[in-house]
């Protein structure tokens, strides 16, 4: 079964072809980031009238690049949750239209449980798993018992992991989004020379919840109170030490979700899937197996959305024409496709 599947929930407009959820014969992303990177981060206005103009040319060029004509799709698949409303409203539509168009099957799927799968479309990994989705817009840990089951631990309350690299990049003047940059730089300094603060949530919080506001708003604007004494305030210090601290926070939390739950595997996936620091912290965690998607499939991309919709169009299932876009899901729940 061949599937198109269209992804444009935040600014990337990327359109892939996959064979039975797993051969990748196209993938292709169109990039808004340097229009968006005047603003230093995703404006929604502009994100969704980008998405129109790019969505026809992106749908051609994975059609080109996979060898095929519009016939030979089986199936169509797109986001429709959550994200940005006018961005998803384009994907859905785009979608809605070929499919209509063509008679195809038409499939929504959540982004969240797309990137989940993300690695699967590279490997086999045995249910159940951890799950840590680190990204601009989302930063979760669930319990994946399936590609159709997934039970969210915890969430941020504040800021998404991916949005505090960008701002702590945008505070030291090293672009957008900046979160490749952080990580290229810290490898140049020594990530104890700031004490930078971990968060304590208080007892209406979630066991696995987390949060990066107070830790961007120290690098941000109180920096050199955190400086550890003989230590200096270097551009890479402040980058190195930042970045051990949000992966300390985040590899804290698996490991405590492994130890209660008797889990030990995890699939990281999501742009900050790429950090350098996350992936080498949890490759060191003796009693963990990590597992990550290609840095290709770590951001956002058609591929997954079409490698996870196969398994729900095998079983028969199938979205209506009145499927609609969902900026937001409940934070806290199992998500169901
Ligand atoms: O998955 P993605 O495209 O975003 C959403 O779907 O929301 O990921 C983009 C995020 C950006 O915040 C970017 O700075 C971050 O991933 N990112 C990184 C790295 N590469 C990308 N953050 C830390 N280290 C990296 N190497
Ligand atoms: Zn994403």
């Amino acid at each position: 079964m061949r599937i198109l599947g269209i992804e444009s929930s935040c600014d990337d407009c990327a359109v892939a072809v996959v064979e039975d959820g797993r051969r990748v014969l196209s993938s292709v992303v169109s990039s808004q980031n340097d229009a968006h990177a005047v603003y230093n981060g995703v404006v929604p206005e502009l994100a969704s009238r980008l998405h129109t103009e790019h969505i026809v040319q992106v749908y051609r060029t994975a059609l080109a690049d996979a060898g095929l004509g519009p016939h030979a799709i089986d199936a169509v698949a797109v986001t429709s949750r959550p994200g940005l409303i006018g961005s998803l409203l384009v994907g859905l539509s785009f979608a809605k239209a070929l499919a209509f168009s063509r008679k195809l099957p038409l499939l929504g799927v959540d982004h969240v449980m797309a990137h989940l799968y993300a690695p699967r479309l590279e490997q086999d990994i045995p249910y159940p798993h951890l799950g840590l989705l680190v990204s601009g817009g989302h930063t979760l840990l669930a319990l994946v018992r399936g590609f159709d089951d997934v039970e969210v631990l915890g969430t941020t309350v504040d800021d998404a992991v991916g949005e505090a690299f960008d701002k702590v990049a945008k505070h030291l003047g090293l672009g957008y989004p900046g979160g490749k940059a952080v990580d290229e730089l810290a490898r140049k300094g020594d990530a104890q020379a700031f004490a930078f603060p971990k968060p304590r949530l208080g007892p209406s919080r979630r066991k696995y919840d987390l949060s990066f506001s107070g830790l961007k708003t120290a690098v941000v604007n109180q920096r050199n109170q955190f400086l550890r004494p003989g230590h200096e305030p270097t551009l890479a210090n402040v980058c190195a030490s930042f970045q051990r601290t949000a992966v300390e926070i985040l590899v804290d939390l698996v490991k405590s979700a492994a130890a209660s739950t008797g889990v030990n595997s995890v699939v990281a996936a999501g742009g900050v899937a790429s950090n350098s620091l996350l992936r080498a912290s949890l490759d060191a965690c003796s009693s963990l197996k990590a597992y990550y998607p290609s840095f290709s499939y770590c951001t956002d991309n058609g591929a997954m959305v079409a490698g996870l919709a196969y398994h729900h169009l095998l079983r028969g299932e199938r979205s209506g024409w009145d499927l609609n876009a969902e900026s937001r899901v409940p934070a806290l729940r199992a998500l169901k496709n």
